[in-house]
């Protein structure tokens, strides 16, 4: 792979950056939330959209064959598609397996029923238990005219909703084949593809290679090329668009504790000054409210353990971070949640001690 790539912070924004086109679906700014299974379920979501500049909102990946067993044993939906009927458009819902029919299958609830405004395939997820075991996300990327099957059958089955597809560089380093999986999921008819700057076997190791996204734009011919990875500041957004032949850039891990990046990088892209972070005492007001909708949808004891991930998300960076981390990932009950963000969340205008601030760094 070539030398690494993300882009840095020192750029300002010399051309107007465009809307980006998913079928008719216009998405701007071209800024968009990436799907995080166990992240980015409705609250998360809602939470983006209060504080706006996601283009588009991503739900969690959704295992398309437990969708239609759920449906067939107990008449239900599969628990992350909770809410997405009623929720605000415009909304991808992201599905995975490796079966055509099954996603088409899926996908034309999803389009049909749903009424969802893009379908997502996955073609990235990394981890063994969708690899190895459901030869399914990145593991298709060694065979791209599965994949090309796969698309088609879907775009056919959601006509004339858009499906796009969400892929990885390749799937090991030897075999970076991203240019040719994105001109067949373009031949079989998807409406837009993201590319993230790894290859499955990177994990998240290392650094996302913008250049290896960039390089697969002169081929497509159509559809628009969203790059993804290691996006984290209003600036690197702007510098992105900057530096590479990309449409739309996608924002996952860093906007789970800054969920505000996406209304900075709106402002960046606008050419107007980027809104400082809230201060400690508003990103404080902001993680009891995240908490108060997570007890609202999902019930004490489900709520707990799925804010002791997002705590832990809010405060890094923060002075004192590490020690909140430590309390927060052993939570319990609602009201040991309020104890310990009052006693630990950061506060502003906290002296530091030249000592601590290296240490503050690395939190
Ligand atoms: C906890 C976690 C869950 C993820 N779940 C999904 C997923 O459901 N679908 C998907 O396409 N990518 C998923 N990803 C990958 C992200 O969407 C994104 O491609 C990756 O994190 C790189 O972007 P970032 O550097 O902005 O985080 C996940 C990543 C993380 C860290």
């Amino acid at each position: 792979m070539s030398t690494t790539s993300v882009p840095d912070e020192n750029v300002t924004l010399r051309r107007k950056v465009q809307p980006l086109k998913i079928g008719d679906l216009v998405v701007d700014p071209p800024v968009l939330q990436a799907p995080m299974a166990g992240f980015t379920n409705y609250v998360y979501r809602q939470i983006v959209r209060e504080l706006g500049g996601a283009g588009l909102q991503a739900t969690e990946m959704i295992s398309a064959r437990g969708f239609l067993a759920i449906e067939e044993h107990a008449d239900e939906f599969p628990d992350r598609l909770w809410g997405v009927k009623e929720e605000a458009r415009p909304l991808a819902v992201q599905i995975w397996d490796n079966d055509p029919e099954t996603l088409a299958a899926v996908g034309s609830r999803l389009a049909h029923e749903f009424k969802v405004s893009v379908v997502d395939i996955n073609f990235g997820c990394p981890v063994k238990q969708i690899t190895e075991a459901a030869h399914s996300g990145s593991y298709l990327l060694r065979d791209p005219d599965r994949v090309g099957r796969i698309v088609e059958r879907v775009v056919q089955a959601c006509a004339p909703t858009p499906v796009t597809a969400k892929i990885r560089l390749g799937c090991t380093r030897d075999c970076v084949n991203a240019i040719d999986v994105a001109q067949v999921v373009e031949g079989a008819g998807a409406a837009a593809l993201t590319c993230h700057g790894r290859v499955a076997a990177d994990y998240f190791t290392g650094s996302a290679d913008w250049s290896l996204i960039s390089a697969i734009k002169p081929h497509l011919k159509r559809i628009p090329l969203i790059g993804n990875g290691d996006i984290d500041s209003a600036e690197k957004v702007v510098a992105a668009f900057e530096r590479y032949d990309v449409d739309g850039v996608m924002i996952a891990r860093a906007a789970l504790g800054k969920p505000w990046l996406f209304h900075q990088a709106q402002c960046a892209l606008r050419g107007e000054p980027i809104p400082p972070d809230p201060t400690l005492a508003e990103q404080k007001q902001l993680l009891l409210h995240h908490f108060e909708l997570v007890l609202r949808r999902f019930g004490e004891q489900k709520g707990v353990l799925l804010m002791r991930r997002f705590a832990c998300c809010y405060a890094q960076g923060q002075y004192g971070a590490r020690a909140f981390r430590t309390h927060a990932a052993k939570l319990k009950s609602r009201a040991e949640f309020y104890d310990i963000v009052e006693r630990h969340f950061p506060r502003d205008g906290v002296e530091l001690d030249p000592k601590y601030v290296r240490r503050q760094k690395a939190d």
